[in-house]
C-alpha cells in the first residue's frame, strides 16, 4: 500500500503542542507520514488557538491557503482541531465549504475515524463533545519518543480559573488532574528511552490535584519527579499566583534539578484591575511571593504574561503595572493588548478607552520591559553556564544547540555525541531570543 502523507501545523500554547505530538503518533497508526509542505499531502491539518482574536483569525487565514491545492486535488482533506475548532464547532463546516473535518479538545483520539471516513466515504464530519472526567483521564496523552531530549509531560488539563477575559475554561474544560503515580511511571519511562529534562505542563499547574481525593500536592509531585532516577532537570508551566503555595516557592530552593525559572503571569499591578479580571490576588500578595522565590532562589529568573488595556484600565492602573514591572525585574515578558472573546465576563464590561491609547501604553511597556530583558541577559555574557544538549542548531554550520538553567537558547559550535548532555558553554553573544556560546 502506497503512504499516505499528512501536514500539520500547530499554532499556540504547549498544550497544543502535546496533543499535535499526540495526532502525529494516531496518524501514523493509520499509515500516514508527516510532510512538511501542503501541497505534498493527502491530509492537512490546523491546530488552532483561539486565545486572542488574532489568532482566531489567522486559521481562516490558514484555510484560505489550501483551497487552491483542494480545488486542485478535490481528494485532498483538510481539517481543523483546537480551541478554535472546540468554539466553532459545526459552524465550521458551513463557514468553510472545503472543510472535511473538525475535533475538539476532548476528540482528538477520534481523528483516525473521522479521517478514514472522509477518505472511504466522503463524508465532513465533526466531533466536540466534551467527555467526563473518567474518560478524561483514560485519554491523557501519552506519545512515543523520537529521539527526545526534553518532553512536555502533561498533569493536569482544562482550568477552573475563569479569568474574566480568558477563554480557555470555555473551550478547554473542566480540570482533571491525572493520577501522580502514572505520571511518575511516565517519567520513569521517558528517561529509560534517553530523555533527560521534563516540563510538567497544564493550564494551570499550581492547581495540581486539588479537586482529587487522595492525591499529592504539586509541590509533592516535584518532590517525587526530582528524584526519578537519570533525570537531569525539571520544570513546570503555567503556573497561577493565587495558588503558587509556601511548599511549592520552596522547591525551589529544596530539588537539584528544578531549574532557576518560573513563569509567574501577573497580567496587571493594579488591584481594581486584577479584581476585574477575577484573578484572585493583589499585587502585594504577588509581591510577597516574588520575594519568597527570590530569597528561597537567589538566581531565579522570572517571566511573566501581562494584559494591556484591559476594559477601563485608566493611566493610575497602567502605572501599577508599569511599578510591577520594575520591582520583580523580569527577565522576559510576553505582553498582549486586551482582545476581547465572546462568551467571557470582560467581554461584556464597557470599555471606554481608545485603541490609538492603548497601543501607546502597550508600547511603553514593551519598552521598559525591552530595557530590563537585555539587562537581565547580558548578565551572562563572558559567563560559563552548564547546558543541556538538545539537537542540531537551527542556524545550521554544523551548531549544536541547548538551554540554560533559565531556559534561555545557547547554539554553539561542538559534536553532536554532546546531545543528551549537560555540557560548560561560554556565552560569547547575546541575542534577543537566543545566545552564541563556545566550549571553553
Ligand atoms: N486578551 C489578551 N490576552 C489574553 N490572554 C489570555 N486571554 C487574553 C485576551 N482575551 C493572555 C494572558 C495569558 C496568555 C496565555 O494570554 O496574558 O496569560
Ligand atoms: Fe485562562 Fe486564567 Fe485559566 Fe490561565 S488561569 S487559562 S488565564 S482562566
Amino acid at each position: 500500500m502506497q503512504q499516505k502523507a499528512f501536514y500539520l501545523e500547530t499554532f499556540g500554547c504547549q498544550m497544543n503542542v502535546v496533543d499535535s505530538e499526540r495526532i502525529v503518533d494516531l496518524l501514523e497508526g493509520i499509515g500516514y507520514a508527516q510532510v512538511d509542505a501542503a501541497d505534498q499531502a493527502d491530509l492537512v491539518l490546523l491546530n488552532t488557538c483561539s486565545v486572542r482574536e488574532k489568532a482566531e483569525r489567522k486559521v481562516y487565514g490558514h484555510l484560505g491557503r489550501f483551497k487552491p491545492i483542494k480545488d486542485q486535488r478535490p481528494e485532498l482533506i483538510i481539517g481543523v482541531g483546537g480551541c478554535v475548532a472546540q468554539q466553532e464547532g459545526e459552524k465550521m463546516l458551513e463557514t468553510v465549504p472545503y472543510l472535511d473535518l473538525v475535533f475538539g479538545i476532548h476528540n482528538v483520539h477520534r481523528l483516525p475515524e473521522l479521517v478514514l471516513q472522509a477518505e472511504e466515504k466522503h463524508l465532513r464530519g465533526t466531533a466536540t463533545e466534551f467527555l467526563d472526567r473518567e474518560t478524561r483521564l483514560n485519554l491523557f496523552p501519552q506519545r512515543s519518543v523520537r529521539d527526545n531530549v526534553t518532553r512536555f509531560v502533561t498533569v493536569m488539563q482544562g482550568c477552573d480559573n475563569f479569568c474574566s477575559y480568558c477563554i480557555v475554561p470555555h473551550v478547554r474544560g473542566r480540570e482533571v488532574s491525572r493520577p501522580s503515580r502514572e505520571i511518575v511511571a511516565e517519567i520513569e519511562g521517558l528517561v529509560a528511552q534517553g530523555v533527560r529534562e521534563v516540563t510538567l505542563l497544564g493550564q494551570n499547574v499550581n492547581s495540581y490535584g486539588l479537586k482529587e481525593e487522595g492525591e499529592i500536592s504539586f509541590a509533592r509531585l516535584l518532590h517525587k519527579v526530582d528524584q526519578v532516577a537519570g533525570l537531569e532537570r525539571l520544570r513546570f508551566a503555567t503556573s497561577h499566583p493565587k495558588d503558587m503555595t509556601d511548599e511549592l516557592i520552596d522547591c525551589f530552593g529544596q530539588l537539584d534539578k528544578l531549574c532557576k525559572h518560573i513563569h509567574l503571569p501577573v497580567q496587571s499591578g493594579s488591584d481594581r484591575i486584577l479584581k476585574l479580571m477575577n484573578r484572585g490576588y493583589t499585587a502585594n500578595d504577588y509581591l510577597r511571593k516574588v520575594e519568597r522565590l527570590k530569597t528561597v532562589c537567589p538566581q531565579l529568573r522570572l517571566t511573566t504574561d501581562i494584559i494591556v488595556g484591559f476594559p477601563g484600565e485608566t493611566e493610575e492602573d497602567f502605572q501599577a503595572t508599569l511599578a510591577m514591572v520594575e520591582k520583580v525585574r523580569y527577565a522576559d515578558a510576553f505582553t498582549f493588548l486586551y482582545s476581547p472573546r465572546t462568551g467571557t465576563a470582560a467581554a461584556e464590561l464597557n470599555d471606554d478607552q481608545s485603541s490609538v491609547q492603548k497601543q501607546e501604553r502597550f508600547e511603553r511597556l514593551c519598552a521598559q520591559q525591552n530595557r530590563n530583558s537585555e539587562e537581565a541577559w547580558q548578565a551572562d555574557l563572558g559567563e560559563v553556564l552548564p547546558v543541556l544538549v538538545e539537537g542540531e542548531s537551527k542556524q545550521g554550520d554544523g551548531q549544536i544547540f541547548g538551554r540554560t538553567t533559565w531556559n534561555r537558547i545557547v547554539n554553539f559550535a561542538g559534536d553532536k555525541e554532546l546531545i543528551g548532555k549537560i555540557v560548560p558553554v561560554r556565552i560569547a553573544k547575546v541575542f534577543r531570543n537566543s545566545n552564541l556560546g563556545e566550549l571553553p
